[in-house]
């Protein structure tokens, strides 16, 4: 299986996702900032992969700390907590994971420091564990939802990369490719970034899943003429009423499949559902540097000088979800998720 991020007992090495598919390079983060630092550079992206990168960025402050009392350690760890936490914007998963460590800490105030840090690393391996089974999960429900001989279309990466392990969406893909269900999974390029193009035709091109890769402009035409059977994404915060945020291009989707009667599904682990936002004109989406857009890769494709607007997400409706795949089963308007 394709592990993105390894504990190695002193640091954190996690696959340097800016290089794929054209080199497969570690990335050794050996204190919280370095961890900071490759969540804000893309080096680990997806959102549940970036909330157990942040996990183990709170368990390598959490050793970095000389403190020898509690409040000193806690005062510590929030500092890195802040770190982390002004990483990126959108992806639930990155405040949900440091909200679960702070408060295993909290809890934990009467152990020694030595004994909070075995606890918290304890904690950031749990959660890397626990959404590796949460994914597995999502595949055995979502492939039910898949028919024999299926064209899937998908967007932007939800593969082991995106996560601890297997993925979410591409999970979902992987276990109907496992059943014998699949056909084609037509990869939508996606970009600015091109997560589509780099990271979900690696994983599936080391696994051999069938799938050919499209220009994002591509999907309408495909749709059209009867070519996709439906289309899987997954999300990066997913609002109380089922308002779904995820990488730019998703929304366009959403309404393309709904126009051509073609289900429309998300998949993500509870971790993605914010049940503090009513809805998803509350979502805060991040925008990103303008070389993502005037270049791809390296090269410069408009004028330097020209101004560009870059949101790396967009909400898509719940009116326009068919249903929502999570670990605990499938999620139907109106999405009354309980905890
Ligand atoms: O900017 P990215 O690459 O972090 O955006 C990733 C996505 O939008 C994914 O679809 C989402 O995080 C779900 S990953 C299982």
């Amino acid at each position: 299986m394709i592990a993105p991020i390894r504990w190695a007992g002193d640091r954190l090495v996690l696959l340097d996702q800016r290089r794929l598919p054209l080199e497969e390079k570690e990335q050794e983060c050996a204190d919280w900032r370095q961890v900071a630092d490759a969540i804000r550079t893309l080096a680990v992206r997806g959102a549940p992969a970036i909330g157990v990168a942040a996990a183990f960025g709170v368990a390598l402050a959490a050793r970095e700390s000389r403190a020898t009392v509690f409040d000193d350690f806690l005062a510590d760890l929030e500092v890195a907590l802040k770190g982390l936490a002004a990483t990126r914007p959108t992806a639930v998963n990155l405040f949900w994971a440091l909200e679960r460590m702070r408060r295993v800490c909290l809890e934990h105030h009467a152990l020694s420091p030595d004994q909070l840090n075995a606890r918290l690393l304890a904690e950031a391996l749990a959660i890397q564990d626990e959404d590796v089974a949460a994914n597995r999960a999502m595949g055995e429900h979502g492939a039910r939802l898949v028919p024999d001989r299926a064209r899937i279309l998908t967007h932007c990466n939800t593969g082991a990369l995106a996560t601890a392990g297997y993925g979410t969406a591409l999970g979902v893909v992987r276990a109907a490719h496992s059943r014998g269900r699949l056909d084609l999974l037509w990869v939508n390029e996606t970009r600015p970034v091109l997560q589509g193009a780099r990271l979900t035709a690696w994983e599936c091109a080391k696994e051999g899943i069938p799938h050919r890769v499209i220009s994002d402009v591509a999907a309408a035409a495909l749709m059209a003429r009867g070519q996709v059977d439906l289309v899987i994404t997954g999300a990066d915060r997913i609002a109380a009423n089922g308002d779904t945020a995820n990488k730019i291009g998703t929304y366009g989707l959403a309404v393309l499949a709904n126009h051509h009667g073609i289900p429309f599904y998300v998949a993500a682990p509870f971790s993605t559902i914010d049940p503090a936002l009513a809805s998803g004109a509350l979502i805060p989406i991040e925008e990103r540097d303008a070389s993502e857009v005037r270049r791809v890769g390296s090269q410069l494709i408009a004028p330097e000088a020209s101004p560009v607007y870059n949101p790396a997400f967009d909400v898509t409706p719940a009116a326009l979800i068919t249903a929502i795949i999570t670990e605990r089963g499938v999620y139907r308007p109106p999405f009354a998720f309980s905890r």
